[in-house]
């Protein structure tokens, strides 16, 4: 019941819109990244996970097979996995820095936007790695919502200094703005305290 809607633009026709999708945050990805190219956007989806058995939604009669029968060119998908059992070897962020020194080489569709969903490690690696570049990044940091009533506090980030409620105020903030380490500290000490 709370939050606020993605904000959605229509870029150049020669520019892609970049999703990486860390495991789980390919669900959360999928309905932005429609709504993009219903738009009429080019779209790179870079799907991460961490070997090939726990890929899911890649057969041709699944979501990412389906939608990319129904896009064709307008929709490029490149997988990674860290063990390397398909596609790039590697995080989202290895075929995301070879865009980025592409185009920095005036070679490859120019990334208009990149959209992070995932793990927050893997948003933290996203936001840092697109900021010398100065490449617009969303994070949307829906997975560290537990009750999203903006009661428990669960969610609490601090972006450009100020503090904010995920479930509230987001889910999407810009990457470089949310201090992703106090976020990150934030998690483990809660993993510590549930262990004890
Ligand atoms: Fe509980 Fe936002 S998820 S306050």
């Amino acid at each position: 019941p709370l939050g606020r809607p993605s904000d959605l633009e229509r870029y150049p026709d020669d520019t892609t819109v970049v999703f990486t999708a860390g495991g789980l945050g390919l669900p959360p990805v999928y309905p932005i990244m429609r709504e993009h190219l219903r738009l009429g956007n080019h779209v790179t989806l870079i799907s991460g996970f961490r070997s090939a058995d726990l890929m899911f939604w890649d057969g041709p009669d699944e979501r990412i097979g389906r939608i990319k029968a129904a896009f064709g060119d307008q929709l490029d998908v490149i997988y990674a996995t860290n063990d390397g059992s398909v596609g790039v070897q590697g995080f989202v962020t290895t075929p995301l820095e070879a865009m980025l020194k592409a185009n920095q080489a005036g070679q490859g569709r120019p990334i208009a936007e990149v959209v992070t969903i995932g793990p927050p490690m893997m948003m933290r690696a996203v936001s840092e790695l697109t900021k010398p570049y100065q490449v617009p990044t969303v994070a949307s940091l829906n997975s560290i919502m537990v009750d999203a009533t903006g009661m428990c506090g669960a969610c609490r980030v601090s972006v450009g200094g100020k503090t904010r409620f995920v479930c509230v105020d987001g889910p999407e903030f810009d990457g470089h703005q949310v201090d992703f380490k106090q976020l990150i500290d934030k998690g483990l000490k809660a993993q510590l305290q549930l262990q004890n």
